[in-house]
């Protein structure tokens, strides 16, 4: 996730801004860059890779040497692969800024602006915000009503620091939607995206309201709203240490990832909605090749690959096409039946997983479509499917994929919508109100969802001392099931099975005892009776049993040990809570057991080799 710092007062402003760049390089990122004042200029160093590569830079250029004012950023691509040119900041020689977010009408801002004769250089949205402010700056002379106009025109989500050429050793920054603080010092403030940033020069701050702006001088801060009213908050005062800061105040990576989930299916979904209806046009998926498709192949690894069974009972229930979902590994040796007309979706968090890799590479030997629904931008499956469409989650860096998964699923659903409505298997109405579901209620709803943490950490003691358990469910239960299970085994070390609740007396039902418990899925109203019917015969045998059910569903609580009901939610999208929940189950598990969450044994995050 890209990172903001800024620094005005006495000490050399580019040594500020890159120790708070290093602070914030846990976030993940693919390029950095700073700019200060000199000489009454605003001279900027940046270049893709680490950190350490601008600063290397900023040492042999000496440009930004004596500077007592800068910014700098550490860039996660989202419009525009990873370059030196896409760095941040941006803007023109009379004014510079950073941004963390997305501006999601970039495009016509851009066209506008291009007919008022400015041109970019980079294929940012960021660039396009940089050059809003100038151009109201040249219509109003104001710095304030500029930042204020550029608010009003901008949809999206943002926090960004600005420095205008002609108000030196002053910094400006806007939010919405995005965090941004100002550091309080003695002769010298900073502003940032994160504490973390500057806990190392101060540890009070302020956080800055969204549609507002702030004024921060050495000596002085001012923050304001839209109509430039003075507002105040309160001076907040950070306890965490800086490792502790890193993770947000976060105990692990993990939970912080699960906790940026509803943020992460906004800025993944919103930018793909106009209308209320799905939109690709950003992404050049032409509505041809999705109505056409006679068949889907999700193809992918581990979590990913479970999103892809989510895909299957999505795409075969709402557009009555055939989907199949392979294992890359198994897929690239498997000799596969494809041909033009087939769809095949890759989907990777990394992008660089070898297998889905080979598999993407197979598929298109082979004639088909292929598109990649992939989280790192310029990632080599990014680059070689014939089509991508990123999931915006941010950099994912427990090892234990949560947020990637839960946009991955949630941007299936929408792809899945627009096809439905393609095919006309569902009218436009329909379609638009699958969509509203997805844009207004999904984000608030998985929040809801993380409200539960209490009781889930509390169904989680149950489990915490077994080495065994089964997780069941049917149709879409059973999908989550195994993710559920996949998440369990990886961190807490937990060996569990998921099955699919019927086929459970066909053999494995021998293993269920007093020492076998169960965790039952069953969200799906037309399934729950059968459910029910499953768990009283691992009951019979002994197994205490966990449900997850609707809320409402009839006399649940009769009928296990604990129940977790979900809020309520359509019933197409309940794997989207769902996932949430067993998430964070699996994580108060090993959290129980005092493992190593962020970094499970034997595994890695990227796996790059067959
Ligand atoms: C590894 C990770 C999993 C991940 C899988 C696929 O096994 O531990 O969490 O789901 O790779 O990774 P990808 O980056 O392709 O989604």
């Amino acid at each position: 996730m890209c990172g903001i710092t800024g620094y005005v007062g006495a000490r050399e402003a580019s040594e500020v801004v890159l120790q708070g760049l290093h602070t914030l390089e846990y976030r993940g990122y693919d390029s950095a860059g700073v700019a200060a004042f000199i000489n009454g200029n605003i001279n900027v160093v940046k270049a893709v890779g680490k950190v350490s590569n601008v600063e290397e830079k900023i040492a042999a250029l000496g440009t930004l040497k004596g500077a007592h004012c800068g910014i700098g950023h550490t860039r996660w691509a989202t419009h525009g692969a990873p370059s030196d040119t896409n760095s941040h900041p941006h803007g023109t020689e009379n004014i510079q800024i950073v941004h963390n977010g997305i501006i999601e009408n970039y495009a016509p801002l851009r066209a506008m602006l291009q007919s008022n004769g400015f041109t970019f250089v980079s294929e940012t949205d960021t660039e396009v915000a940089a050059k809003l402010i100038e151009y109201h700056y040249n219509n109003c002379h104001s710095r304030e009503d500029a930042l204020v106009y550029a608010m009003r025109d901008i949809i999206g989500s943002y926090a960004i620091a600005v420095m205008f050429r002609d108000c030196p050793e002053t910094l400006y920054a806007i939010r919405k939607d995005n965090p941004l603080i100002i550091g309080v010092g003695e002769g010298e403030n900073f502003v940032a995206s994160d504490i973390a940033a500057v806990l190392r020069y101060t540890k009070t701050y302020y956080q800055l309201g969204d549609l507002e702006l702030a004024i921060v001088t050495k000596d002085s801060i001012c923050m304001m709203d839209m109509d430039k009213k003075e507002v105040s908050h309160p001076l907040l005062t950070a306890t965490w240490s800086i490792e502790a800061a890193e993770r947000g105040g976060y105990d692990h990576f993990m939970i912080k990832e699960i906790n940026e989930e509803p943020e992460a299916v906004e800025k993944t979904l919103h930018p793909r909605i106009r209308d209320m209806m799905p939109n690709f046009e950003e992404e050049n998926l032409s509505d041809e090749r999705l109505k056409n498709a006679k068949s889907v192949t999700f193809v992918a690894c581990g979590t990913a690959m479970h999103a892809g069974l989510v895909g299957k009972t999505a795409i075969e229930q709402l557009c009555r096409v055939p989907v199949k979902v392979e294992i890359a590994s198994e897929f690239r040796y498997n000799d596969p039946i494809l041909s033009e007309e087939d769809l095949v979706v890759i989907i990777s968090q990394s992008g660089e997983t070898a297998d889905s890799l080979a598999a993407l590479r197979l598929a298109k030997e082979k004639g088909a479509y292929t598109l990649g629904i992939v989280n790192v931008i310029g990632s080599t499956i990014a680059r070689e499917a014939d089509n991508v469409i990123y999931t915006w989650a941010g950099p994912e860096i427990s090892v234990a994929s949560t947020k990637a998964y839960t946009v991955q699923i949630s941007l299936i659903y929408l792809l899945t919508i627009k096809m439905a409505y393609l095919k006309g298997k569902i009218s436009e109405a329909e379609a638009k109100e699958y969509t509203r579901i997805l844009y207004e209620d999904m984000p608030s709803l998985i929040k809801d969802t993380i409200a539960k943490e209490e009781e889930i950490k509390d169904a989680a003691k149950l489990f915490a001392k077994y080495e065994d358990l089964f997780f069941i469910g049917r149709g879409i239960d059973y999908h989550l099931a195994m993710e559920g299970s996949l998440k369990l085994k990886e961190i807490s070390y937990i060996h569990s099975e998921a099955y699919a609740a019927g086929e459970l007396k066909h053999g494995t039902i021998s293993l269920i005892t007093t020492e076998m418990p169960v965790i039952a899925l069953a969200t799906q109203e037309e399934l729950y009776e059968k459910m029910i019917s499953n768990i009283r015969e691992v009951k019979a045998r002994g197994a205490k049993v966990l449900l997850v059910a609707r809320e409402g569903a009839k006399d649940a609580a009769a009928e296990a040990e604990k129940v977790i009901y979900l809020p309520r939610c359509e019933k197409f999208f309940t794997s989207i809570p769902l996932a949430t929940v067993l998430q964070m189950l699996a994580y108060y598990v090993a959290r129980e057991r005092g493992c190593d969450i962020d970094k499970p044994r034997n595994l890695a995050k990227s796996v790059t080799v067959e």
